[in-house]
């Protein structure tokens, strides 16, 4: 037999093989790395939001190119509107509150006969309707509805800066109205380093003076495609989108769309519709092991603001929603025809919502935060255009094929700002936020407000906006 005999390696052949293998290594790499990238722009391809074009108007869709004219509009009142109403307040019929109530049955009755006393005697729905003109307002025709809008730009814009563009959206029981007292506040700052805002706030489509889509389905995705081709009908190739509850929903649907398009997106509500093993844990143990979930002080605070459980609240809370997830037709026809029943449906949304202690108060806290004048005016909104059933539908049409529609499973990778208000209904910690939103650039816990931010801080909003923007604009 003859051994094979290990000879040494030339030297020549040892560095053959290095070569080799570092060649090999680095193909190996190279296809890892490849099909990583591969992977990763594939997965952000699918994780665009994609949106079919709608058409919502009656009936077929007509032949030909949409009309894209943009008319001038201004709201409008007669004497004969405001005798019927009057008519029909005078004709409700009072009920007695139980004793020691407060709100926790719903608005309190007798609180109620003081607004609706103000609203028949002292309320001046002319002037009202004089302080909605003092904002350029506009209709367009879009996926055969038209659509309401505010579009303010700045008086003066200085010398080297552009006006920054941005949409607001409200939601419910809100209006364009909520962003009345936060407008000024971007379009004219104080501050010579503020950024000058070019606003647009529109009505969503059902809301206000907004038409409401005559087919099912229009959700807030519809919502979100028909703000993009507003923004591009008015010229923005690229805008900021703020918002909260509905609105919040419909911008962030926005930046899902057309991530290239939404510079930036600034929310004051993000509920999170997707709860993770992770979230559901951290809501049942948290408040006991903080420090296990990564909580800190606010987010504890904010996750368990009271000693009454979550749930339990939660389902308190959420009748309506439920109503109006399923049949908001049936009770809607009441409110549309009683302006009284109307007002006492929607204010009660502003005393819980505000603060949830309010429901604690004889008079449910409504006017420390904002003033009758400004709560009827967004009564009369709903009132005047007759939109309270096809606001209440949004619900059945986003809620009513379950809580996890296709959105939701999309993280959102444009530059975020999320504005924490510390009575808002549902708080997000950060952690959680960030498994929406991974691109958050701030996030603020805010030193007062509620639910409806726009209109009882405007301040705190135009200031946290302000902060938001200039972050994204240095990026
Ligand atoms: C407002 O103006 C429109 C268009 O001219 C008209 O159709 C409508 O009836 C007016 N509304 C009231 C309340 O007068």
């Amino acid at each position: 037999m003859v051994e094979e005999r290990h000879r040494p390696q030339s030297a020549v052949q040892q560095q053959q093989q290095q070569t080799l293998s570092t060649m090999f290594t680095a193909v190996l790499v190279g296809i890892v790395l490849g099909g990583l990238i591969y992977f990763l722009v594939q997965r952000n391809k699918n994780q665009v939001l994609k949106v079919e074009d709608g058409w919502w108007g009656a009936g077929a869709p007509p032949d030909g190119e949409e009309d894209d004219t943009i008319r001038p509009f201004k709201v409008n009142t007669s004497d004969e509107e405001l005798e019927d109403l009057h008519r029909r307040i005078d004709q409700t019929r009072p009920v007695a509150a139980l004793e020691d109530s407060q709100f926790h049955y719903g608005f309190n009755s007798q609180y109620l006969e003081k607004v609706i006393s103000y609203w028949r005697n002292d309320f001046n729905w002319k002037s009202q309707v004089d302080k909605l003109n003092q904002f350029p307002h506009f209709k367009t025709t879009i996926e055969g509805i038209d659509i309401h809008y505010l579009h303010v730009k700045p008086k003066k814009v200085p010398q080297g800066k552009t006006a920054i563009p941005l949409i607001m959206v409200h939601g419910w029981p809100g209006s364009f109205y909520e962003f009345y007292r936060l407008i000024p506040l971007l379009t004219e700052p104080s501050n010579p380093d503020d950024l000058v805002f070019e606003v647009v706030c529109p009505s969503i489509p059902g809301y206000g003076f907004s038409e409401a889509p005559h087919k099912k389905g229009f959700n807030t995705v519809s919502a979100a495609n028909i703000f993009v081709k507003l923004m591009k009908r008015l010229g923005f190739q690229q805008f900021y989108a703020q918002g909260g509850d509905w609105g919040s929903l419909i911008t962030t649907n926005m930046a899902q769309l057309e991530p290239q398009t939404v510079k930036g997106l600034h929310v004051n509500f993000a509920p999170i519709a997707k709860p993770s093993i992770q979230m559901i844990l951290s809501m049942m143990f948290g408040r006991y092991f903080p420090n296990l979930f990564g909580f800190n002080d606010m987010d504890v605070k904010g996750v368990f603001p009271c000693k009454e459980k979550m749930l339990v609240n939660v389902l308190k809370e959420s009748g309506y929603m439920h109503i109006q997830a399923t049949k908001p037709d049936t009770v809607g026809r009441g409110l549309n025809d009683s302006p009284v029943g109307l007002a006492t449906y929607i204010l009660e949304k502003f005393s819980t919502w505000t603060k949830g202690e309010f429901r604690n108060l004889e008079d449910g806290g409504l006017t420390r935060k904002f003033s009758l004048d400004d709560l009827l005016t967004n009564v009369m909104i709903y009132w005047v255009s007759e939109c309270i059933i096809p606001s209440m539908r949004f619900y059945k049409e986003n809620l009513g094929k379950g809580l996890n529609p296709p959105h939701t499973k999309i993280p959102v990778v444009v530059p975020t700002g999320i504005a924490c208000f510390p009575d808002e209904l549902v708080y997000t910690p950060e952690l959680w936020a960030k498994k929406k939103f991974h691109n958050i650039v701030s996030f603020s816990h805010m030193a007062r407000g509620g639910h409806f931010a726009a209109m009882e801080e405007p301040q705190l909003m135009a200031e946290d906006i302000q902060k938001f923007t200039k972050i994204v604009e240095k990026k």
